[in-house]
């Protein structure tokens, strides 16, 4: 529909079509807010609704748009959207498992079966990619975001939008995406849900906006800004970062849906008397879109009265979302993409191989002594143990909507059908958080006993994940414990999967006592056959970690970007940056990760020894496959700078780069950096280059020992 005919639109419109055109309400498919949906129908019957969320499917999205379409007024059609942050019938790894991957190809891929499904049952918009970063697994949301990294979410928000909105050649098989949750949303205090957020202006422009900004520069059509506040300041009355920053100075031109509730909640974050003052802080802060709370409905008449907002500012917002719905062609087609075939893993079959090829490259093995893994010939008898072991549904991970854990295969059915030779024996020895039955350990015992290796599976279930539910000791559960230490009494050679949707604050022997420890996290679907790819060795694990596993709880927040400090760590010097009873990094760093091949690195070398302003300089490192299995390597290109106006993270991260390499082969992997990639926020937080060196640290991972490193001078003309 054509600028001309949506101003003709807005000018039949009542204000309560316009207002109801302002407002999205929940079906019942799925609850995801504190506020029960109600029948969304009956009041799009009264024009009272522009969209609707969790709702999908051949019947319920004909019957709503049909009475939108013949029941209405103007005969406006609705939108439909729902979270598929990790797919939709069929399920990918969660976003924090799919980061590990460090695979833009497959971020965008999944992202784009993702909408083919979601299209199919009728949904228009997507509330994802979720680009929270997070350092605090105590926060249950930590799952949803693409790790610590500034870099790698922003990646991933390309990754993502493109695969979303525009990979897919039919258009009807695209999905409006939404970046969330705008921002800082993962910095909560204490890693509590909702709690307020106080950061540095500084950690705002060098961590938080970057992920959201590469969300706008891709396109994204939508924004939701998060339930809280940052120092104090309400992000769903933030006119600040909502109109100036993201509106005016990024030119973001789509919609801006508030979260569940979230204008409603304006009181009781203490900044809105009533619904009428939290209808105006978010309207004037820039939201579109009312989700649930009723606050613009019930708000705005009684603001126009008062002549605290104007028709303008109501008009631009139903603007706005009129143009959102001509992006989506639905005046044109208002049925678009519904099909009555249900998708999915199953009619879809291609979905359910790429889900597995998901889950297979977003696995961390992270110890494998004495090659435990792949599981030698000569293995014959198998306990496979824990609760984790058989629990498809917890493999779905959270925000799996759509997703049907009877299709998905959990890790004891993945082990047997990669296991063919081996005698296989299944006891889960307890619950996933529940008071341990000594007879239950007796009977894992006993299988560990008659088995020459032992496969114990702990983990979370889906009520210990995603929002509200946050942990302040985010750890494997009591009854959980007492069954590992009963197992690794046995001294059988274990393999401990961690299925959990963070990292875990593991005690010491939990990690000592398994030969091998393969992270995770949530799967999916195709969950159980890539954990049994891997562990039968039929695909050599190349993942890396995206997010930090700390010690203890009171590490955190510990992640590789920390900023240098006048007194460094130095065990030499008790005036130096220490903790008494922990080491100062975490147990798993940022890139940490085991592969069945052995990678050797060469010198890095540079392709010339200074840059200017508006300059490249390419970045090479040789590498080589040592080990008689190809494998893939992931590179990471870090840089330091070393002096500069502020104190800078003793690493950055600048780009990462699969290397995939036969036995023997020798590649040469070159990054290239340009001078813009080295700017940072000056006291201002604009952009700033300095002259000088930059000291360049290509590698495995994030530790000192897995990189080479190689410096440039910065010379910029006067
Ligand atoms: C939830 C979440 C948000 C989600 C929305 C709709 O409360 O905060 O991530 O998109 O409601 O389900």
């Amino acid at each position: 529909m054509g600028a001309d005919k949506i101003e003709q639109l807005i000018g039949q419109m009542t204000l309560t079509e316009k207002l109801g055109q302002m407002s999205m309400l929940a079906a019942s498919l799925v609850v995801t807010g504190p506020v029960g949906p109600g029948d969304p129908v009956t009041l799009v019957r009264e024009g009272r609704v522009g969209g609707i969320l969790n709702t999908w499917g051949y019947d319920e999205i004909r019957e709503a748009q049909r009475v939108a379409l013949e029941e209405t007024r103007l005969k406006i059609p609705l939108y439909f959207s729902v979270d598929v942050l990790h797919g939709h019938r069929t399920i990918y790894p969660i976003p924090l498992a799919e980061a590990c991957a460090f695979d833009r190809d497959l971020w965008l891929r999944t992202a784009a079966e993702s909408a083919d499904e979601a299209t199919r049952d009728g949904i228009h918009m997507t509330f994802a990619p979720m680009l929270d970063v997070c350092r605090d697994p105590r926060w249950g949301r930590i799952c949803e975001c693409a790790g610590e990294d500034a870099y790698v979410n922003a990646e991933y928000a390309r990754a993502k939008v493109t695969g979303f909105q525009n990979t897919n050649d039919d258009p009807h098989r695209r999905l409006a995406g939404v970046a969330k949750h705008f921002v800082a949303y993962g910095a909560v205090t204490a890693g509590r849900d909702y709690a307020e957020v106080d950061i540095s202006r500084r950690a705002l422009h060098e961590v938080y906006l970057p992920p959201f900004k590469a969300a706008v520069d891709a396109g994204v059509m939508g924004v939701m800004p998060s339930f809280t506040d940052v120092a104090g300041i309400a992000m769903t009355a933030h006119r600040g970062l909502l109109h100036d920053l993201l509106r005016v100075k990024w030119g973001f031109k789509g919609v801006i849906i508030s979260d569940y509730n979230a204008i409603g909640e304006l009181i009781a974050h203490g900044v809105a008397q009533d619904m009428v003052e939290a209808a105006v802080l978010a309207l004037k802060a820039g939201i579109d879109i009312d989700m649930m709370s009723g606050a613009y409905e019930q708000g705005l008449p009684v603001a126009l009265e008062r002549g605290l907002v104007t028709m303008q500012e109501i008009d631009t917002a139903v603007r706005r979302i009129l143009h959102m719905k001509g992006a989506m062609g639905l005046f044109e087609n208002p049925l678009r993409g519904l099909q009555q075939e249900m998708p999915g893993p199953d009619t879809i079959p291609s979905h359910r191989t790429s889900a597995r090829d998901a889950a297979r490259r977003s696995l961390v093995l992270i110890k494998n002594e004495d090659n435990l893994l792949p599981v030698a010939n000569d293995v014959r008898r198998i306990a496979i143990i824990g609760p984790l072991a058989d629990a498809q549904s917890e493999m779905m991970g959270p925000w799996c909507m759509a997703g049907d854990e009877h299709q998905a295969i959990g890790i004891l059915q993945g082990l047997r059908e990669s296991l063919r030779a081996q005698e296989i024996t299944h006891v889960p020895g307890s619950g996933i958080d529940d008071a341990a039955d000594p007879s239950e350990i007796a009977k894992a015992v006993a299988a560990a006993q008659a088995s020459e290796l032992v496969v114990l599976c702990l983990g979370e279930n889906r009520q210990h994940t995603g929002e509200a539910a946050s942990r302040t000791l985010p750890r494997p559960f009591a009854c959980q414990m007492e069954l590992a230490k009963a197992i690794f009494e046995t001294g059988k050679p274990v393999l401990l999967i961690l299925a959990t949707s963070r990292p875990w604050i593991l005690p010491d022997w939990m990690v000592s006592a398994p030969r091998a420890i393969l992270i995770a996290l949530f799967g999916g679907t195709e969950a159980g056959r890539a954990i049994g790819d891997v562990v039968a060795g039929d695909y050599n694990p190349s993942g890396r970690l995206c997010i930090s596993w700390p010690y203890r709880t009171g590490q955190i927040p510990v992640h590789y970007g920390m900023r240098g400090t006048g007194r460094p760590h130095d065990p030499n010097n008790g005036f130096s940056t220490n903790f008494l009873d922990a080491p100062i990094g975490p147990r798993w760093g940022f890139g940490d990760g085991l592969s069945y091949s052995q990678f050797e690195l060469g010198e890095a070398y540079v392709s010339k020894p200074t840059i200017g302003a508006d300059e490249s300089v390419d970045v090479s490192i040789d590498i080589t496959n040592g080990g008689a299995r190809a494998g893939e390597a992931t590179l990471f290109m870090f840089t330091h700078d070393p002096v500069a106006l502020a104190t800078r993270p003793l690493l950055e991260l600048k780009d990462f780069r699969k290397a995939e390499l036969a036995p023997g082969q020798r590649a040469t992997v070159t990054f290239r950096l340009h001078a813009s990639q080295l700017h940072y926020p000056d006291f201002n937080m604009e952009p700033r280059l300095d002259n000088g060196r930059i000291n360049i640290f290509v590698g495995a991972s994030a530790r000192r020992a897995d990189q080479k490193c190689v410096t440039i001078e910065v010379q910029q003309t006067a």
